[in-house]
């Protein structure tokens, strides 16, 4: 039997690190800390060796699909397939930040919904039977943070399409540009809208996991709670052991599980409503 295999994408710090942490002392087979800068991530995986844990480190830029891709031939050739993905990665503008708006709104939407997307795309079609996959979303996630109560329709489609979502965001950033999102009534945030994105993305990846001839494909969307990392400058008032929790819990959900399914998770590890 191939050995199993884990990868926890954004693993040098925050969130992602403390994942990486837990998944090396309860998950069964090999914890890759992905990173996108190396120096970062051997430094990472040095700090998890001295606590006698043996993560694997490899390279990854959501942002660039030739990073994602050699991720990918990396896991093919050594694994054989993958049987936890945890997209973690992503970023959030300071409130101080002062690259125009349009910008961070692009590069938001570009990182934290197609990078995560693309990480899908490629290794989705290596996942083995009874994978899971987590999507880390956010209360920022939350479909009711879209004021605009016929945009909020646009996400609620039964049988919304990947093309039909990609293409809601893209609107999102044109209206963005165009200085259109307040008469819009999108959502307050770049941030909020790409992980909106982020959540509507993982249901209808599950409505395609349940046609998968794999058995048993499993993904859900995570709010980890108000974490104390770099992302909120130190004010989150949860650990990130503790905002680790709900997401190992759904790396790890047992097989054959009935729910939670293509569900929304709060950081109590309880599923919730995302509308
Ligand atoms: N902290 C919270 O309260 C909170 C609440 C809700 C949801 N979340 C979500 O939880 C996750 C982790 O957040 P965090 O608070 O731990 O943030 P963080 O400390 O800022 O860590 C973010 C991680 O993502 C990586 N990253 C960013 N862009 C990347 C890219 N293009 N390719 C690969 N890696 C990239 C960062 O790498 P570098 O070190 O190289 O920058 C870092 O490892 C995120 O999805 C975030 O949205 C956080």
């Amino acid at each position: 039997m191939a050995r199993k295999v884990a990868v926890v994408t954004g693993g040098n710090k925050g969130i992602g690190y403390a994942v990486v942490k837990e998944l090396c002392q309860k998950f069964n087979g090999d914890v890759i800390l992905a990173a996108r800068d190396e120096a970062r991530g051997k430094d990472a995986v040095e700090q998890l060796k001295a606590l006698n844990l043996n993560p694997v480190y490899h390279q990854l830029d959501i942002d660039d699909t030739s990073s994602i891709s050699q991720l990918k031939d990396f896991l093919h050739k050594e694994y054989g397939g993958l049987d936890i993905l945890v997209n973690n990665a992503a970023i959030a503008y300071k409130m101080a930040s002062t690259t125009p708006d349009a910008e961070q709104a692009e590069n938001s939407i570009n990182t934290n919904f197609f990078g995560t997307l693309n990480v899908c795309k490629a290794l989705f079609p290596i996942l083995r039977p009874h994978a899971r996959v987590v999507n880390v979303s956010s209360s920022a996630g939350r479909l009711s943070n879209i004021p605009n109560k016929e945009l909020q329709k646009k996400f609620l489609v039964s049988n919304l399409t990947e093309e039909e979502l990609c293409g809601l965001m893209k609107e999102f950033v044109s209206d963005a540009k165009a200085g259109l999102k307040r008469e819009k009534g999108w959502a307050h945030t770049n941030y909020m809208m790409s992980k909106i994105g982020v959540s509507a993305l993982t249901f209808l990846q599950q409505r395609e996991f349940d046609k998968d001839s794999r058995e048993d494909l499993v993904v859900n969307a995570v709010h980890p709670g108000y974490v104390n990392t770099d992302m909120t400058s130190g004010k989150g008032v949860r650990t990130i052991e503790e905002g680790a929790e709900p997401i190992v819990y759904a790396a790890l959900l047992p097989p054959n599980i009935k729910s939670p399914k293509g569900e929304y998770i709060w950081e109590d590890s309880k599923v919730v409503s995302w509308v």
